[in-house]
């Protein structure tokens, strides 16, 4: 039999008790963002005011590990500026897990890209276009606008 994989007490926290779960239904950003091999999909809602990531909440459809690390991500960047929201990588992310077993390395991906696709989203509906600033996002990534 094969053996457990080894989790952190940060992720097994994360995942148990994940924060900032939910939708925030006036957001000013919405992103989703999936991964085509394992078919999870995590959604990231922003509300910013005067340049600070008021309020974020996320729902994640997907693996322990993208949970916490998206939980984990939203912790991050609350309060934050979004200079620095943008700034954040999956590796500061699992970093302050405590680590992710290799072979899960790919779910925090999932968070920092559903951040940018939600301040790609908020740029969009500021009129500013939101490339120069985030970088050039994969179409499958890319920000999904709600009307
Ligand atoms: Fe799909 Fe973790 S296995 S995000």
């Amino acid at each position: 039999m094969k053996m457990a994989m080894e989790y952190s007490k940060k992720v097994m926290d994360h995942f148990m008790n994940p924060r900032n779960v939910g939708e925030i239904e006036d957001a000013d950003g919405v992103g989703e963002v999936g991964n085509a091999k394992c078919g999870d999909i995590m959604k990231m809602y922003l509300k910013i005011e005067n340049g600070l990531i008021k309020d974020i909440k996320f729902k994640t459809f997907g693996c322990g590990s993208a949970i916490a690390t998206s939980s984990m991500a939203t912790e991050m960047v609350k309060g934050k500026p979004i200079s620095e929201a943008i700034k954040l990588t999956n590796a500061a992310v699992v970093e302050a897990l405590d680590g992710l077993p290799k072979v899960k390395v790919h779910c925090s991906v999932l968070a920092e890209q559903a951040i940018k696709a939600a301040l790609c989203d908020y740029y969009r509906r500021q009129g500013v276009d939101p490339e120069p600033i985030l970088g050039k996002i994969p179409p499958t990534e890319s920000c999904h606008i709600h009307d």
